[in-house]
């Protein structure tokens, strides 16, 4: 199976978000390999929740950018995973981003992949280098197991400068020696015009697209490599 995961992070408003998947539904031809993943803001994704239903875009599922590494409970301003069930079917915890700007530690990261898995949500895990053999050791022991691992190298994010697809080759399959049940996504500066040379990586199974997801032209440019 391949994964083809938007990462719209905190861009645009509920009317953009909508008017996108308006768009896809209109535009996209689904493939029986593949899976479209849309990383929307919490406080859309019960509407967008509905119109992907509404649309009948089958396999088209959303996920939450983030979830709190704690259950139900005492903890203000959090957003358990529990109170996302029914809306998303993953989660993406420990964006290079979240750990960076909001200071998110290895265990809290790891204590997120517990919390989304106990509610039966996919999770993309994201990691980069070189910080990615100690962000994998907080996992809990057999937390690994079917995660989506998704390899962001820091340098490649958001600069328009992907990473080398023999340096690529390299961290995956070190990442599949050391979890060799997971699935392994890059991300970093994918396009319509590099996303072959990525999805042909053996050990590769999909990408997580930041920038050239908040187009439907140029996501489905990307997918349609
Ligand atoms: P980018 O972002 O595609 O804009 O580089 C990828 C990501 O951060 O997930």
């Amino acid at each position: 199976m391949k994964y083809f995961v938007a990462n719209w992070k905190s861009h645009k408003k509920l009317a953009e978000a909508e008017a996108w998947v308006d768009e896809l539904a209109g535009k996209y031809k689904p493939k029986s390999d593949e899976v479209v993943v849309v990383g929307a803001a919490f406080p859309f994704l019960a509407r967008l929740a509905r119109k992907i239903e509404e649309k009948q875009l089958g396999q088209v599922s959303l996920a939450a950018q983030d979830v709190s590494p704690f259950p139900l409970g005492a903890y203000t301003g959090a957003v358990a995973a529990e109170m996302l069930d029914g809306m998303v079917e993953a989660v993406i915890v420990g964006h290079s981003e979240r750990r960076e700007y909001f200071h998110e530690t290895h265990q809290q990261v790891a204590n997120k992949v517990v919390q989304a898995r106990e509610v039966g949500f996919g999770v993309i895990l994201c990691v980069d280098e070189p910080y990615l053999e100690a962000q994998l050791a907080a996992l809990e022991e057999g937390a690994a197991h079917g995660l989506i691992v998704a390899y962001e190298p820091l340098a490649a994010i958001g600069s328009g400068v992907p990473q080398k697809p023999e340096e690529v080759k390299r961290v995956v399959e070190m990442i599949l020696k050391k979890v060799p049940d997971v699935s392994v996504l890059y991300g970093g500066s994918v396009t319509p015009e590099n996303s072959r040379d990525y999805m042909t990586i053996p050990g590769v199974s999909g990408l997580l697209i930041g920038g050239a997801s908040l187009e439907v032209d140029r996501f489905l440019g990307v997918i349609n490599y």
